[in-house]
């Protein structure tokens, strides 16, 4: 017993020394079919700016890279320029979506070194590149599908971007949109793989478990899904993990992993202060978001009690809302970004609250599903 006990000891106190410090999240790499247009709908809806370019012009001769940037948050689009590339082959396969969730770390070869001792599989070893404005040292691993993370160490870094790429400028208007920062990015996964995936992140990267939601809490009349929330020492990365549940017919996550041709990243939630002027924004320039019907509205405010935000413009905009024991957070989904059901964004405005809009689950699988039977996927 004594013996048992001292190694627990042990065992937690090497737990609580973060083996992974990170420092948030450092970009999401999307391969898409076309860059040049994705990005134009970025910055023309979204209100990224563009700030660097890697191509045929700057001697990279396989690809372009568009890199754009609203507060802290830096998206690359890059499509393959040739057949038979692996971003070619990758995106044959699964569409428009997200290859790379990449972090900001102070030392990535030690990075790569503890996470790949503890059983990550490696992607690319710890690698210096170098221009006139200093270097970077990035490595990675492999995360569930075909999704890497890169671990990106910029200390020594003073350019526009990375490396092999130059500085842009975008040439369309651009009008931010008061997004902040990546609150969480999600994952999709196959039937009864999320609690190997959520071991991954505890044991290889040192994550905690945040939460859990069965399908007890999330479960409509036709389907269901179990997620999980881990997150990292600083809780600055965090990354809910969903597996299918059994339904009467074909979840979400299952039409998801059918047509992203397995496990990927499902969607991004970025932050902002103001969800009104944010919404209000979007919507203005053509991005869709889910249809909440106005039923929701009828019951939410006994749910969630006072909000300072104008209730009737979250009506209006079709702004979710939900409350934990912290605070309150108001959220709301768009409509998947490419023509496959696949991966979508969030915004989100956390007012106190920590966790993820449980309470909206059920709302919003309902009108998720209504999309899923006009598409016949139910
Ligand atoms: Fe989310």
């Amino acid at each position: 017993m004594m013996e048992t006990s001292t190694l627990e000891t042990a065992k937690d106190e090497t737990k609580a020394k973060d083996f992974l410090p990170l420092n948030g999240t450092d970009h999401i790499e999307f391969y898409v079919g076309n860059a040049k247009q994705s990005a134009y709908y970025y910055q023309s809806a979204w209100g990224y700016q563009l700030i660097a370019y890697a191509g045929p012009e700057t001697g990279v001769r396989d690809r372009a890279s568009y890199v754009l940037r609203q507060g802290k948050i830096t998206l690359i689009l890059t499509s393959s320029i040739l057949p038979d590339t692996e971003i070619s082959k990758h995106h044959q396969k699964h569409g428009d979506g997200v290859k790379v969730l990449a972090l900001w770390v102070d030392d990535a070869r030690k990075s790569y070194e503890e996470t790949t001792k503890r059983g990550a599989k490696g992607v690319m070893e710890p690698t210096v590149y170098k221009d006139e404005t200093g270097e970077v040292v990035i490595s990675a691993i492999q995360t569930y599908g075909e999704t890497i993370h890169k671990f990106v160490e910029r200390k020594n870094y003073k350019g526009a971007f990375l490396p092999g790429y130059q500085k842009r400028e975008s040439t369309v208007s651009v009008k931010p949109a008061g997004l902040k920062h990546v609150d969480h990015c999600v994952g999709n996964v196959e039937l009864g793989h999320m609690n190997e995936w959520v071991k991954f992140y505890e044991d290889v990267m040192g994550f905690k478990l945040l939460l859990t939601f069965d399908d007890k809490d999330i479960s409509t009349e036709y389907s269901a899904l179990m997620s999980k929330v881990v997150s990292n020492g600083n809780g600055y990365i965090k990354f809910p993990i969903n597996e299918p549940a059994d339904g009467k017919k074909k979840s979400q996550i299952e039409e998801y992993i059918e047509f992203y041709k397995g496990a990927g990243c499902q969607h991004i939630a970025v932050a902002t202060d103001d969800i009104i002027a944010t919404v209000t924004d979007l919507r203005s320039r053509g991005v869709e978001f889910l249809y909440v019907p106005d039923t929701y509205y009828d019951e939410v405010w006994g749910r969630v009690g006072k909000i300072n935000e104008d209730v009737e413009a979250i009506k209006r905009l079709n702004i979710l809302v939900d409350r934990d024991e912290e605070g309150y957070l108001l959220q709301l989904f768009t409509k998947p970004v490419q023509d496959r059901p696949t991966v979508f964004f969030e915004i989100i405005q956390r007012c106190g609250a920590k966790s993820f809009g449980k309470g909206n689950f059920k709302a919003l699988f309902e009108s998720i599903e209504r999309e899923q039977a006009l598409r016949g996927n139910l």
